[in-house]
């Protein structure tokens, strides 16, 4: 697959260093690795290299879903590829389902959610604030996934808009607030899901979703990278110790 102009190509040094580039002639990538002109990548192969004018050796990659939400411009607090990843397993998320989420943040979450759901499904997802709405937009707009998504800025406790929802995500600081809502937009024996960053706030939530919902589960993933050397291979020394803990729930008629 050749580059072409317009694409959003990752330059890739290592794993400390890389840049994410719309492709755009007259323009160049400048590093402290040396710079090279965007014209002279057009028509190279995905996974082939550029040097530098210093010669160093810049390898072109096809950027996924998850090297775009890594990148977005985040001005809240995000979810993490080890969290989002569990959580589209474990609700068996797929194309063609509606999800509500709220609230949108910068949007990483729904970046991810939306590429599962597309094409045929979509994301309803709430922000109460003006700002994180409009950059949201923004993110969404770049990782190519506007048509999949609705944003609706507004107070998510005034109720969801939509019924019928296969699925509910809730990463805000007050969850237990949304449960009622959560439950009428769902259908029946559908799946919520609520992000916290403290024990207090899941024995809350837990404690009202015992009102509407069964089979509740509260998790923590960990996630710890290894440096592979030969001989000396053993876990990095520093690692992301604490995000969130997931609870997820399943609505019952009541
Ligand atoms: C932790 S951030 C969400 C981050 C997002 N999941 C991501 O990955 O980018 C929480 C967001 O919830 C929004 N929020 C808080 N209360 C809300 C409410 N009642 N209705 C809608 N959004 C709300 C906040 O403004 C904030 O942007």
């Amino acid at each position: 697959m050749q580059i072409q102009e317009n694409e959003l190509v990752l330059v890739f040094y290592n794993k400390e260093k890389s840049w994410l580039i719309k492709v755009s002639k007259g323009k160049s990538l400048h590093t402290h690795l040396g710079f090279f002109k965007h014209d002279d990548i057009i028509g190279k192969e995905y996974g082939s290299s550029i040097e530098t004018n210093l010669g160093k050796k810049l390898f072109l990659l096809k950027p996924n879903t998850n090297d775009l939400a890594l990148r977005v411009k985040r001005k809240t607090q995000v979810v993490y590829t080890k969290d989002s990843g569990y959580i589209i397993a474990r609700t068996g998320l797929c194309s063609g389902m509606k999800v509500v989420e709220a609230g949108t943040g910068s949007g990483v979450l729904t970046i991810m959610l939306a590429n599962i759901v597309k094409p045929l499904g979509h994301v309803y997802s709430y922000e109460i604030r003006e700002d994180f709405y409009k950059l949201a937009g923004e993110n969404i707009n770049k990782a190519g996934l506007r048509d999949y998504v609705t944003l609706i800025n507004k107070d998510v406790k005034e109720g969801f808009d939509f019924k019928d929802a296969d699925l509910a995500v809730i990463d805000l600081a007050d969850p237990w607030n949304v449960v009622r809502v959560s439950w009428e937009a769902l259908k029946p024996s559908a799946l919520f899901v609520a992000i916290c960053p403290t024990v207090n706030q899941v024995e809350k939530l837990v404690s009202e979703l015992s009102k509407g919902f069964v089979d509740i589960e509260s998790v923590e993933i960990l996630l710890r990278e290894w440096e592979m050397r030969k001989d000396m291979s053993r876990p990095k020394v520093r690692m992301v110790a604490h995000t969130a803990y997931i609870t997820f729930a399943r609505k019952i008629l009541i």
